[in-house]
C-alpha cells in the first residue's frame, strides 16, 4: 500500500461512522507497533508525532522510518504533525515527506489562529491541514493547557476564513492522565457538527470511557488521537521486562515486549475506533 495522506480514510470514515485511530509514535518500535497492529485488523491507520518527539529525533527520522514501512504494509498509512506549533516546523515535516499537518494555534487570539493557520494551508498545497480552535486542556506535550470549549458559530467562522480539512474540537478532553472521569460535552460536539461539514478530531482521548468515545464517533468524530495510553503501555512493558530480566543488557530483550505490547493495545483501540476492516 502507499504512503498515503488522510483525504480518502476520512472521506470512507465520514461516510461510514466510524473513526481512524491517529497514534503518537515515539521510536522505531512503536511505528512497528502500530502499523502491524493496523496491519493485524485490516485497518487504515495515522501514526503521528508532536513537536516534542520531534526534538528528540527529527521529522526526517520519522518520515524516513514510516514511509518505508507504509511501503511494505498491508494498509494504508499516514504520517501526521500533531500539534505543529509553528510555521516553519509544518514547512520542515512537509519537506521530509509527512503526508498530514497539523498546525495548532488555539492559544492565540482567534484573528491569529485564522492567519498562522491559513499560512499553513496555502504553504501545505495538496497536503490536508488540521487546526483547533478551543483549548483541549492538560499536560499537552511541552506545555499545561487550561481548557476553553469551542463555540460552534466560531468553529463555523474559522473552518470557511482558513479552508481546512479537518478540525479538532474542545469539548471536555485533556492530554495527560485523568484526574478523575472526564465528563464532555456531547451537546457542543453535536453543534459543532451541526456546522461544520469536514472530519472532527478528537484530542486526549487517553483515559476516556470507551461508551463515550463511541458517543463521539456517533456524533461526527473521525480521527481519534491516542498518545499517553501508548507512551504507558510501552514503558510499563519494558519496566516489566527489565524486572523480569534482571541480568539482561541487550536492548531487544527489553524492547520488543514493549512492541509487543503497543500492538496488542492499539489493535483494542483499532476496534473501538471502528475502523478495523475498513482497509
Ligand atoms: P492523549 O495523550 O490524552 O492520548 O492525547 C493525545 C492527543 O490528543 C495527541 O494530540
Amino acid at each position: 500500500m502507499p504512503f498515503v495522506t488522510t483525504k480518502e480514510m476520512f472521506r470512507k470514515a465520514q461516510e461510514g461512522v466510524y473513526a481512524i485511530g491517529a497514534f503518537n509514535a515515539e521510536n522505531m518500535e512503536m511505528a512497528q507497533a502500530i502499523v502491524a497492529a493496523a496491519e493485524a485488523e485490516n485497518a487504515p491507520v495515522i501514526i503521528q508525532t508532536t513537536p516534542g518527539t520531534l526534538k528528540y529525533a527529527g521529522p526526517e527520522c520519522f518520515a524516513g522510518l514510516v514511509s518505508r514501512l507504509a511501503r511494505d504494509a498491508k494498509v494504508p498509512v499516514a504520517l501526521h504533525l500533531d500539534h505543529g506549533n509553528s510555521f516553519d516546523l509544518a514547512a520542515k515535516c512537509k519537506r521530509e515527506g509527512y503526508t498530514s499537518l497539523m498546525i495548532d494555534g488555539s492559544l492565540l487570539p482567534f484573528g491569529g489562529n485564522v492567519t498562522l493557520t491559513k499560512q499553513v494551508v496555502d504553504m501545505a498545497g495538496d497536503l490536508p491541514v488540521e487546526a483547533e480552535l478551543g483549548t483541549v486542556g492538560g499536560k499537552e506535550d511541552t506545555h499545561e493547557a487550561q481548557a476553553q470549549y469551542t463555540d460552534p458559530d466560531e468553529a463555523a467562522e474559522f473552518v470557511r476564513l482558513t479552508g481546512i480539512s479537518s478540525f479538532a474540537v474542545a469539548i471536555g478532553t485533556a492530554h495527560g492522565v485523568y484526574k478523575g472521569e472526564p465528563k464532555l460535552d456531547l451537546n457542543r460536539l453535536s453543534g459543532v457538527r451541526a456546522r461544520v461539514d469536514i472530519p472532527l478530531v478528537l484530542h486526549g482521548t487517553s483515559g476516556v470511557p470507551v461508551e463515550q468515545v463511541k458517543e463521539c464517533i456517533r456524533r461526527g468524530i473521525c480521527k481519534v488521537n491516542y498518545a499517553t495510553d501508548l507512551r504507558i503501555t510501552f514503558t510499563n512493558a519494558v519496566k516489566q521486562a527489565i524486572a523480569d530480566q534482571p541480568g539482561a543488557y541487550d536492548p531487544k530483550k527489553f524492547l520488543a515486549p514493549a512492541r509487543a505490547a503497543v500492538t496488542e493495545r492499539v489493535r483494542e483501540l483499532i476496534r473501538l475506533c471502528g475502523s478495523d476492516g475498513k482497509a
